[in-house]
């Protein structure tokens, strides 16, 4: 009998210790996903990985639930949503769930939304008076030409505002080509914005990775030759850099204005100083660990295990 008790509280013991923790990620074999399932095991957490696709909702007033392949999620301490460009709406949607399950998300539906979408994230970095480059959108415009002379600097850089990897990002060398490009996407039905060239930043940005209310690594990415945009996954090279007093602010207010205790804020060296052109809601691990040799899956799990004891 005692023996009983003893191993049924040796068992509760470690069960309020360490937390059940839920990764969404589409693909388990992804280098970010398999990070954080090592660190998360490695601090003696319960991992799991859950396919977004695979989740079901049922929605009652007062009474939130989640299946996944038939089976009723229970007993999550926490999640850590990896949702991808493609599926941001189902992404969000499901975190929602979550978080209306009273479920610790490492990253709110709403900042998902708010990030995810270009000009919502410029629109709500530039409210709060964080530097962002000089940008313009149109969904529809009789005068294309009158509405691009409002930047007039050539080249100019147009984008969708669902890009990703800078696929949809563009130089347009002249205010014809700008034009062209415009009526484009706008007859594509894509949401384009078109920016200023930072033109001295030359193929080089910066990712700043900050967890809560640090950055914990920052890598510059050097494109490739003859290319402009210096994304990994168009043949960029990263290596570790040490961030200014004003990288860092630049980069922790940027996280904090949407909302994102996650993020990845990517920064250029304008000659007016840093400027951010985007904040990534789900940032890889792969290119930032390789660079730096940080352990950034550890930081975010030490992070979550702070916030779910809050
Ligand atoms: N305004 C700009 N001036 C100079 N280079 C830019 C500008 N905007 C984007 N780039 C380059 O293009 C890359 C991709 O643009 P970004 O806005 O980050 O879109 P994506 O989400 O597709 O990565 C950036 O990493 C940067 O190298
Ligand atoms: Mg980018």
């Amino acid at each position: 009998m005692l023996a009983f008790f003893i191993c049924t509280l040796l068992y509760l013991s470690q069960y309020f210790k360490e937390m059940n923790i839920l990764i969404l990620s589409r693909n388990p074999a992804l280098y970010s996903t398999q990070s954080l399932v090592r660190a998360g095991a490695s601090r003696g957490h319960f991992i799991q990985v859950y396919d977004h696709f695979y989740c079901d909702f049922y929605i009652e007033s007062g009474n939130m639930k989640i299946y996944h392949n038939g089976y009723q999620v229970n007993g999550i301490h926490a999640i850590i949503p990896r949702i991808g460009a493609s599926v941001t709406d189902l992404g969000s949607l499901l975190i929602r769930q979550f978080e209306s399950m009273g479920i610790y998300s490492s990253l709110s539906s709403d900042s998902l939304l708010k990030a995810r979408n270009k000009l919502s994230a410029l629109q709500i970095l530039a409210a709060s008076g964080i530097p962002v480059p000089k940008t313009i959108s149109t969904a529809y415009s009789e005068d294309l030409s009158g509405f691009l002379s409002l930047i007039d600097d050539y080249p100019l850089i147009i984008k969708l505002v669902n890009s990703t990897h800078g696929i949809g990002v563009v130089k347009a060398a002249t205010r014809t080509d700008a034009v062209a490009i415009m009526e484009a996407f706008i007859q594509m039905k894509g949401r384009a914005l078109a920016q200023e060239f930072i033109r001295e930043s030359e193929g080089i940005d910066i990712r700043s990775f900050v967890v809560g209310n640090k950055v914990v690594a920052s890598m510059e990415r050097r494109a490739q030759e003859g290319e402009f945009r210096s994304n990994l996954h168009r043949g960029a090279e990263a290596v570790s850099i040490e961030l200014t007093q004003e990288e860092i602010d630049i980069s922790l207010q940027s996280a904090k204005a949407l909302g994102l205790n996650i993020a990845g804020v990517d920064l250029l060296r304008s000659k007016h100083g840093p400027v951010v052109i985007e904040v990534n809601a789900s940032p890889g691990l792969e290119g930032i660990e390789g660079a730096t040799g940080v352990d950034v899956a550890m930081e975010i799990i030490k992070f979550l295990e702070k916030q779910v004891k809050e």
